[in-house]
């Protein structure tokens, strides 16, 4: 029997990739690519199995996964002031459904690399022209524009470097102090106080404050204590563009395993996630945690086939299945893939994406979300995982700081009249700071239930 070549970086070039930029210039990607090569590292191995075995304990039912940001990042969006209020919303949420679940709750952000966007139509209507589709920022600008619609390999090199100085200002407020729980817990009182909707969470939110106050008066120094004032968020982005995937692939010098390193955790749409394509070619041959998208079509076989490709050593916390499968669907089509994949052993860790298959577009031609809907689809993910006895370990959301009016509904309820006040998205339609903040009150009260 053949044995087969063992995997490097670029296997995936043997095999069909979907959603790739026709360069105009080949020898210029190719030029880009080798200085990528050239670059350090954004992340390190060692961090990577950190992030695995944080998810190992969410496959366990021990932890649970909250993994949030921009559908697609922005290269006009990369100020202090956006990335530590993108921080602060993640931290508010983290905070609530930790105490709801009563379990740690791995942060993941999408965040730091989420530059590049997977499209089902190569082109699209903008104040009606026929341009190609938006791909990211990492490919070309959004400006509705045909030249500027042309792909550039230089911005994958802009890519890396603002990914880099995200993850730098990430680092330093994450050890540095901001997200200091009790900080965090006045912020969320804040919501709470600020308009009659929140305050349907001032109970969670008060037992919050008195756990705190609890750990004081018998002597724990909130002040001194590390849990309290320091966190660990994570980076993930899909790792949709493999030439720039590609050249941040690293060789761990301890373990001699490869790893992507720009980012801890990538993962393959739902467009990209052909068992012998590409993207999943080059996601089995990295050691980093990794997570694939199913949607709707996705047939019980196919995923088990996708979890013995992904994580043939079975080890807890390297594969994450990410079901996208819509409010009215997720009852009929999650208990049947949560089976098989029970039944081969594999295992992985469960996280409802609510967000995109319940997109549509309104009259007015604005791409949206109802807020009950994405709500209604984490029910159904709970539900079904009971009914079937895995464990519901993790939501998978696009949100935003921003005081946004993308998606419909949430406590201060966005009307569809008011979508057009302020429609920034360079994608899919975001939850805004209170609707997000909203959603981890729900989801909290759904883990109390289950914890
Ligand atoms: C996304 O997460 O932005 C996305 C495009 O998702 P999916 O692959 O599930 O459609
Ligand atoms: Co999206």
């Amino acid at each position: 029997m053949a044995v087969a070549d063992p995997w490097i970086p670029s296997s995936w070039r043997s095999l069909p990739a979907l959603q790739q930029p026709d360069w105009p210039d080949p020898a210029a990607a190719e030029s880009v690519r080798q200085r990528l090569g050239q670059l350090p590292p954004l992340v390190f191995a060692g961090e990577a199995r950190a992030l695995t075995r944080a998810l190992g304990e969410a496959v366990e039912g021990r932890a649970f996964l909250l993994q949030a940001g921009d559908c697609a990042e922005s290269f006009r969006d990369v100020s202090a002031v956006a990335i530590r209020e993108r921080l602060k919303v993640l931290l508010q949420m983290s905070a609530v459904l930790t105490y709801g679940a009563t379990l740690p709750v791995v942060k993941v952000g999408r965040i730091a690399g989420q530059f590049t966007k997977p499209r089902t139509s190569s082109t699209e209507r903008v104040g009606g022209v026929e341009l190609p589709s938006f791909r990211g920022h990492a490919i070309h600008s959004d400006e509705p524009d045909a030249a500027a619609r042309v792909p550039d390999p230089e911005r994958m090199v802009q890519a890396y470097y603002q990914a880099v100085s995200t993850l730098n200002l990430l680092r330093a407020f994450t050890k540095g102090g901001f997200a200091d729980l009790t900080q965090v817990q006045t912020w969320n009182q804040e919501f709470v106080s600020s308009s009659p909707e929140g305050r349907r969470y001032a109970v969670i939110a008060n037992e919050i404050g008195r756990a705190l106050r609890f750990m004081q008066a018998i002597g724990i120094d909130l002040g001194d204590e590390r849990a309290i004032h320091e966190v660990d968020v994570w980076t993930s982005h899909e790792a949709l563009l493999l030439d720039y995937e590609e050249p941040l692939v690293r060789r761990d010098s301890t373990t001699g395993d490869w790893y992507a390193c720009s980012a801890h955790f990538l993962w393959s749409g739902e467009r990209t996630r052909q068992l012998d394509g590409a993207h999943v070619g080059f996601l089995a041959g990295v050691e980093n945690p990794v997570g694939v998208k199913l949607g709707p079509a996705a047939m019980p076989d196919e995923v088990v086939a996708l979890c013995e490709r992904l994580n043939p050593l079975r080890v807890p916390g390297r594969l994450t299945l990410v079901t996208r499968l819509g409010a009215d669907r997720v009852r009929e089509a999650l208990p049947p893939l949560a089976r098989a994949v029970r039944e081969s052993g594999i295992p992985v860790l469960w996280a409802c994406d609510p967000m995109h298959a319940n997109t549509f577009v309104t009259p007015s031609g604005h791409k949206t979300r109802r807020f009950d809907d994405v709500l209604r689809e984490i029910e159904g993910f709970f539900a079904s995982h009971r009914e079937v006895g895995t464990w519901p370990g993790g939501v998978h959301l696009e949100i935003t700081a921003e005081d946004v009016t993308e998606c419909l509904g949430g406590s201060e309820e966005v009307r569809e009249e008011q979508l057009d006040h302020r429609y920034e998205t360079l994608c899919d339609p975001r939850l805004n700071a209170r609707q997000s903040l909203d959603l981890a009150f729900r989801v909290a009260e759904l883990m109390r239930a289950v914890t």
